[in-house]
């Protein structure tokens, strides 16, 4: 049992001032003034510190991605201090362009992998590709029969790495997707890679307008990649789309019009778009190509999954996002769409996924993962495996 006293809550929406009593895993109270005696409960003053919901990294290349400039350029595997560092506790893992050298076989055994070693791990099944490849043989099977499996992707439209699936391909995948996520009582999500491609959300925004789909199904990733696909993105979610920013990023990407995410998530909100259908994933472990001002490739970076909160404290110090509204994007509106339950808010009953905050600069100060310390006083205490 662990009981951390004295904490300033955000579960997300402000609680205040309280304490939380974590046992086997979960949240089981939060309230002032728990008193518990000493030998039977660890207690950590964290007075001064802010504390928030673990954070839920819905779209990383857990087992690596890229290899988009040949096989040297395949980028490696996640490790769990990468996610310990960004206050990430739960993560959904993801193949991307490559679904032959990467597998879902390879993709469900990491993300075991991870959950044995203290975080907690879902997946997509497919990639880019149209039709998917499965792990049993249809998206459905999947959703049925795996648990870790909570919906397909990442699938590619409007970029030239894209299958270029037709509208009726499209649409048959997002209905299987949703058959097997209401048979199996989950999400069903369509994770979809947005490209930079003159189609935009065209093909999504018609499985809204010609079928009985709801948007509840889809999910565009990437949607800040660029000012017309940005502005498109916000109309999509005035109309009650679902819409993700991916926050890795280089500078070169954001002087070629890329929008920054806090910014991003400041612009959508001023716009009118309902915060609640908004969110961030980091993309982390997939290839950011890095290109000099004449074009030519200088050299490969990785996506990180530190750069998830790293965006949600650029929302609240630079756009002035209120803190609540920001922690939204990374803990209940992702848990809320991709349907995992007891993720992304402190109440009791929750999973005691706990991050730590210190005030002013919201830095990470500690991480709890299912009532475990990952973190603690900024120091990393928990390591993968071969780490
Ligand atoms: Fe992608």
């Amino acid at each position: 049992m662990l009981l951390l006293k004295n904490a300033d809550i955000y579960g997300p929406a402000p609680v205040g001032r309280a304490d939380i009593l974590a046992a086997g895993g979960r949240i089981v109270a939060l309230e002032p003034g728990i008193r518990i005696p000493d030998s039977y409960v660890e207690t950590f003053d964290a007075a001064g510190l802010i504390a928030v919901p673990g954070f839920i990294d819905g779209h990383v290349h857990i087992t690596g991605g890229g290899g988009e400039g040949g096989y040297a350029t395949r980028t490696p595997e996640l490790v769990l201090s990468d996610a310990i560092r960004g206050g990430v506790t739960t993560i959904v893992g993801c193949l991307g362009t490559d679904g032959v050298t990467r597998s879902l076989a390879a993709l469900l055994a990491k993300a075991r992998g991870l959950d044995a070693e203290g975080i907690s791990t879902f997946m997509y099944t497919g990639y880019y590709a149209v039709p998917v490849r499965t792990l049993t043989g249809s998206i459905e099977q999947d959703l049925l029969l795996i648990d870790k499996i909570v919906g397909v992707g990442e699938v590619a439209l409007s970029d030239h790495r894209s299958t270029q699936p037709t509208f009726d391909e499209f649409a048959r995948l997002a209905a299987e997707a949703r058959r097997g996520g209401i048979l199996s009582g989950k999400a069903g999500v369509v994770n979809v890679h947005m490209g930079d491609g003159r189609r935009g959300l065209s093909l999504l925004r018609r499985i809204l307008d010609e079928t009985e789909i709801p948007p509840t199904q889809l999910l565009p990733t990437h949607v800040n990649r660029n000012p017309t696909l940005f502005q498109e993105a916000i109309a999509y979610a005035k109309t009650g789309g679902q819409v993700d920013l991916t926050t890795s990023t280089v500078p070169a990407f954001l002087e070629e019009g890329e929008v920054a995410c806090g910014r991003g998530l400041c612009a959508m909100l001023d716009a009118g778009v309902d915060a609640s259908l908004i969110t961030f994933t980091s993309d982390g472990q997939g290839s950011i190509p890095d290109f000099d001002e004449q074009g030519r490739l200088r050299g490969l970076q990785v996506g990180r999954v530190t750069s998830l909160f790293a965006a949600v404290r650029d929302a609240v110090l630079q756009a002035r996002v209120p803190l609540a509204t920001a922690l939204q994007v990374v803990t209940a509106n992702p848990a809320r769409i991709l349907k995992l339950r007891g993720k992304g808010e402190l109440a009791a009953g929750a999973d005691a996924d706990i991050v730590l905050l210190e005030p002013e600069t919201l830095e990470i100060n500690g991480v709890i993962a299912r009532g475990r310390w990952l973190m603690k006083t900024r120091e990393v205490v928990a390591k993968g495996t071969f780490e």
